[in-house]
């Protein structure tokens, strides 16, 4: 399937988010995650529970059932299952089965749940992709802007988008500075847990500058700005906002404010549609409340029109695929090396 060789185009064996923890309740709620549905709950102790979705009895989805105690009853024939699966009763019979429905790790850390259905046994929550590089739920940063866009397209359409931003003058139009992008050259820089893309570039003072320095910081002169992109896996893409470095003709920059992220996590819901989680970490203006409006309303409109792109290429491009190799240019190299490494990933799943 389209761009990989396998048929299976979902790496197993990552940690994906699965929901945002405000989103688990006592109300179970169903989600379709890696092409399985799963239902997702707390317990009276408030741990997330993931199971597989539809009642073995006769498919019934679980999430129209309720809750009793810590387990989830079926709302067709009242089938009973503990968190850990096991079927605990079945009214006809006043008795459990010797039957445990799947169940899925989860994860929560701060404000997101993250599961894993891959192999069991290479579970290890240390495989999150890691906090520390991005603030989440780290004191002095802030987190904000928390969105879930539903994507009709395969993930891997995402991913090639985010690692190749010579879309910006194109997709996104209406923000200024976006041409730098196109034929900046890029550093590449293999790390411990990402894949960077740093690139350099030189632009003239933006509106998107005043939001985040202050219109007050404004000058004339062309400045260098710093752009990374961190790959962290299939499940999870870092890019950042700008950093200026160096102003042409000031001896000294304006005050450098802090980092602002933007962090893209992808998780395949069929193998043609994504859950596109959307959030944004800083580490100033922690408590600026305008701000973080303002930056929704920017990300949610940017993160739009690439959401719209995609769903126009997924329509095609299975057909597209087999009339015509695709025509990369050397601004692809990134996106290039990061099907490479999913590739690697996909084959060592076997
Ligand atoms: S379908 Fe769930 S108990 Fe019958
Ligand atoms: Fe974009």
């Amino acid at each position: 399937m389209y761009p990989f060789r396998a048929d299976e185009i979902f790496v197993r064996n990552r940690w994906y988010i699965a929901a945002f923890a405000h989103e688990i309740t006592r109300d179970p709620i169903e989600r379709t995650l890696l092409g399985k549905p799963v239902v997702m709950y707390r317990t009276q102790a408030g741990a997330a529970v993931a199971m597989y979705g539809l009642c073995p009895h006769r498919y019934y989805p679980l999430a129209l059932g309720r809750l009793e105690g810590d387990a989830i009853v079926c709302g067709y024939h009242g089938f009973a299952f503990a968190a850990d699966g096991k079927c605990v009763r079945i009214p006809a019979q006043e008795t459990g089965a010797g039957f445990c429905q799947p169940t899925y790790r989860i994860e929560e850390r701060g404000p997101l749940c993250w599961i894993w259905m891959g192999d069991p046994e290479r579970c290890d929550p240390e495989l999150i992709p890691p906090y520390d590089d991005f603030g989440l739920d780290r004191p002095g940063w802030r987190f904000c802007g928390a969105t879930l866009l539903p994507l009709r397209g395969r993930s891997q359409l995402l991913v090639d988008n985010l690692m190749d931003l010579t879309h910006l003058p194109y997709i996104h139009h209406h923000i200024p500075g976006g041409d730098v992008f196109k034929k900046t050259p890029m550093i590449a820089e293999e790390r411990n847990r990402s894949f960077r893309l740093r690139r350099l570039v030189q632009t003239p003072w933006t509106g998107f500058f005043d939001l985040l320095y202050g219109a007050e910081h404004r000058f004339d002169g062309l400045c260098e700005m710093e752009s990374v992109t961190d790959f962290y896996g299939p499940e999870l893409i870092r890019t950042s906002g700008p950093v200026i470095t160096a102003v042409a003709g000031l001896d000294s920059v304006p005050p450098e404010i802090g980092e602002l992220y933007f962090l893209h996590g992808i998780t395949p819901e069929t193998e043609t549609t994504t859950h596109y989680w959307g959030f944004m970490t800083r580490n100033f203006r922690l408590e600026d409340n305008a701000l973080d409006a303002a930056l929704l309303r920017m990300d949610v409109e940017v993160r739009g029109q690439d959401v719209t792109a995609i769903e126009i290429v997924e329509r095609r491009v299975e057909e597209a695929a087999k009339v015509q190799r695709e025509l990369l240019a050397r601004s692809d190299a990134p996106a290039v090396k990061v099907r490479q490494k999913i590739q690697a990933m996909l084959d060592a799943e076997g």
